[in-house]
Order: C-alpha cells, then structure tokens, then sequence
C-alpha cells in the first residue's frame, strides 16, 4: 500500500527503512515528533511511504518550491527515495516515484528534478509517468556546512 507518511510510521520500519539510504543517527523520541509535527504541517512538504505486511519497507519525499518565475511557477524535487533492501528489485520505489510524480502534477509542477548518483541514472530513466520519463539535465553542486 502505497500512502502518506504517519506518526506512527516513525517506528514502525520508516527510520529503518532511511538506514539503507545513510545515517540516521539516533534520535531523541521527542524531537523525532517534533520534526514529524514541522513537517506534516507543511503542505509543500510530501513523504510517501509504502507499507508491506503491516510495516514501512520504502518511502521518497517530494517537496514543492512555489517561484516567482516561470508564471508563478512551481518545481518539485525528489529527496531520500529509499526501499529496505530486503525489498529492493520488487517495483515499490517506482511506484513510489510515480505517485510522487503524479501528486507534483496535481499540485501544477511543471517540472520534477533530482539529484542522484551515476549508477542510479537508469534506475531513475526507466520509471515512465504520464508517456515520460527523467532524463539527465545539467549537473549538481554541492556546499558542505
Ligand atoms: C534506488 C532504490 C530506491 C530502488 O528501489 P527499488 O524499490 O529496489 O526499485 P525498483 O524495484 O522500483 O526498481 C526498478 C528498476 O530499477 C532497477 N534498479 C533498482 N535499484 C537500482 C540501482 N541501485 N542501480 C541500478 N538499477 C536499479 C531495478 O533493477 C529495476 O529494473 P527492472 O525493472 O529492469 O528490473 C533502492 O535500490 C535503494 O534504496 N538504494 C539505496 C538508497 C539509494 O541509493 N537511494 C537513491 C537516492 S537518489
């Protein structure tokens, strides 16, 4: 099932889940509500999870940048997609994508970028939305604080 991230989602799978994506770290239970609460109030701010067997084996985050240019305009980005890796090869991070895909449209993106390794190019080109699929554009910095 394929659905929006809820609090009690926090430890059931879902920091687990993050685990195989990088360091989570260990986190304060309060805090981790916390941050929870800032960003379920955030209507830009969308993170889908897919639920197998009761718990969260996969998840992406789609945030919404509302811009002044482009008429207004609004771009979404694709952050932290991520399945456990017992479930990894099973299509739930395409599906995952696709509804993110899906929601940006619905919300008047006109466009979706990420940032992701070389060897992850093909992961991203094969997911098809609406006859179109990413493609490589430009390059990615970065600045480490
Ligand atoms: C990348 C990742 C999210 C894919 O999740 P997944 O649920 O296994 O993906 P899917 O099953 O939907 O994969 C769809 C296709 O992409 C391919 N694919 C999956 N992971 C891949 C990878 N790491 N490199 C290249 N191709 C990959 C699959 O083989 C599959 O191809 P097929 O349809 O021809 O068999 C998962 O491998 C992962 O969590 N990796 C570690 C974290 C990470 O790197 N996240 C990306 C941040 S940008």
């Amino acid at each position: 099932m394929i659905r929006d991230l809820r609090e009690s989602d926090l430890t059931n799978g879902f920091l687990d889940t993050l685990r195989s994506l990088t360091i989570v770290g260990e986190i304060n239970p309060d805090e981790m509500k916390k941050r929870f609460k800032e960003i379920d109030s955030d209507p830009n701010y969308i993170i889908r999870v897919a639920e197998v067997e009761g718990k969260i084996v996969s998840s992406a985050t789609l945030v919404i940048e509302p811009k002044f240019i482009h008429n207004l305009g609004k771009v979404g980005h694709i952050e932290d997609a991520v399945t456990d890796q017992k479930f990894q090869g099973k299509g739930i991070a395409t599906k995952i994508i696709q509804s993110l895909l899906e929601e940006a449209k619905k919300r008047g993106c006109y466009k979706t970028i990420l940032d992701c390794d070389d060897e992850l190019i093909s992961f991203y080109e094969k997911i098809n939305y609406d006859g179109r699929s990413f493609h490589k554009h430009g390059s990615c910095m970065r600045f480490d604080h």
